[in-house]
């Protein structure tokens, strides 16, 4: 046999590896890019045998998978799915791992780690008994710790087992489409670029709202929040690529500089109370495996600065919650106004569930009239189908990325300190201030009191 590069999941079973995993493997057989791996070894704790895991799969990738379903291509990569069954928490386990690996000729591992992070450091350490181990890649799930000090300690357990250029940790925001395509929108229309700071802008808001509750994560979800669940990483990341200054390139090295300067200037806010909400849906307590008494917030809006030359006393506003009106992910640029009484304005990137580029803009009312009307345009660039076609999932794309190890669309160590760090300070300062965990109604716009930070202001959330 032929050496192997080997794809191993641990966490097999997993909703993760079902929902997004292994549909972006079958698009990644598609469109042919899954070469880069020979074998997927998928380790879970039942009891199937491959030929039962594979016909398991077959449903999910019929169910979730971008590209149409093909039972010939769903053959090809299936036949390359090995399910091994075993506790990844029994170090001794590891050992049969080893031989089995040798079994096959194993080399080139690539690990991904589809589990809670309190695992991370109980598979590492399983691994040292896997002969070459050490030398593979490793893609890591958020949460990346649950707090700072996780953060750093985790970080050193993997960073000392793999080579730091071999970790992978994954963002999947920044595998969506529209993310990527933020940096050409600006860049590549002086309209814009030419703009993109504090001198012309008002505001900018960014957005990630879900119709959708805590569903069956309720344990993990109770122990974190939106802060954690969604602004210390994908948020701040979408705040970095819209406030940097252009890389030189898009190698990791560029990017990540630029990135880097971003947040280290974002400043903290002197009154949390002024410039921080966070909510909980009615109900929330009551979903499975939540506390009865929890004051986890599952909404949070954050008024924030970042204190450089560009954006200087420029307010950058951000939130995120659970159970609300729409599900809508977004980046409004609201422009200043250059007359009193003349409305902003706006770009608002749509970064899902549609994907497109809203404009609005003023021009006279038509007729003989002469007063000022917004003129609205919305690209909808998912609505096409040669988009759908050729546009590759968040997950499909990380991975092909990872395969070929290219590493610019992977969150670095230092930018997930800084932004725990960050994050860290304004819970604790909402806590010691003993600020409010709102209710508010599933189904609506989430607490009246972010929409007062903003008016406050004299700003309002772009819908
Ligand atoms: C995950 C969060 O990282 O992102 C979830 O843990 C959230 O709570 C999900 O629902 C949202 O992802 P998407 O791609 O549906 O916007």
């Amino acid at each position: 046999m032929s050496r192997q590069q080997v794809f191993t999941i641990f966490g097999g079973t997993g909703d993760l590896t079902f929902r997004k995993l292994l549909p972006a493997l079958y698009n990644l057989e598609m469109t042919g890019t899954q070469e880069f791996c020979t074998q997927v070894v998928v380790i879970g704790r039942r009891d199937y045998t491959s030929e039962e895991y594979r016909e398991l799969a077959r449903e999910w990738v019929e169910k979730f998978a971008r590209l149409h379903y093909k039972e010939e291509t769903y053959q090809k990569l299936s036949q390359r799915i090995i399910y091994y069954h075993m506790d990844f928490t029994d170090e001794a386990a590891y050992e049969g791992l080893d031989s089995f690996y040798r079994d096959m000729e194993a080399e080139n591992h690539i690990f991904y780690f589809a589990v809670a992070p309190r695992f991370f450091p109980v598979i590492v350490n399983g691994l040292k008994k896997v002969a070459g181990a050490e030398n593979g890649k490793v893609v890591l799930e958020k949460p990346f710790g649950e707090n700072l000090r996780a953060a750093a300690s985790l970080n050193e357990t993997m960073e000392k087992f793999f080579l730091p250029g071999h970790v992978y940790r994954i963002d999947h925001y920044l595998g969506k489409e529209m993310v990527r395509n933020i940096q050409t929108i600006r860049y590549a229309n002086p309209i814009f670029s030419n703009l993109w700071d504090a001198e012309h802008i008002e505001c900018i808001q960014i957005s990630a709202l879900e119709e959708v509750g805590v569903e069956t994560r309720g344990g993990y979800y109770d122990q974190s929040g939106a802060l954690k669940d969604m602004m210390q990483n994908h948020l701040f990341q979408i705040l970095t690529i819209v406030a940097m200054e252009q890389p030189g390139s898009l190698t990791v090295e560029e990017m990540h500089r630029e990135q880097m300067k971003v947040l280290s200037a974002l400043r903290m806010p002197e009154d949390i109370s002024a410039n921080m909400v966070l909510g909980q849906y009615q109900g929330y307590r009551e979903e499975k495996s939540v506390r009865k008494d929890s004051d986890t917030e599952t909404y949070a809006a954050v008024r924030l600065f970042v204190d450089n030359d560009r954006w200087r006393g420029m307010p950058f506003y951000i939130r995120t919650g659970k159970k609300m009106e729409k599900r809508e992910m977004q980046v409004a640029v609201v422009f200043k106004s250059p007359l009193p009484g003349v409305e902003n304005n706006i770009l608002n990137i749509k970064i899902q569930p549609t994907e497109g580029v809203y404009l609005q803009f003023n021009i006279k009312r038509p007729g003989e009239a002469e007063d000022i009307i917004q003129a609205k345009m919305d690209f909808c660039q998912s609505c096409s189908i040669v988009h759908q076609t050729n546009t590759p999932e968040a997950y499909e794309r990380l991975l092909g990325a990872c395969f070929r190890g290219e590493r610019s669309w992977f969150s670095q160590w230092d930018q997930i300190e800084a932004s725990w760090k960050y994050v860290d300070d304004i819970r604790e300062k909402y806590r010691r201030g003993q600020l409010p965990v709102y209710e508010y109604e599933p189904g609506s716009t989430g607490p009246e009191a972010a929409s007062e930070l903003l008016s406050l202001n004299g700003h309002s959330w772009f819908d």
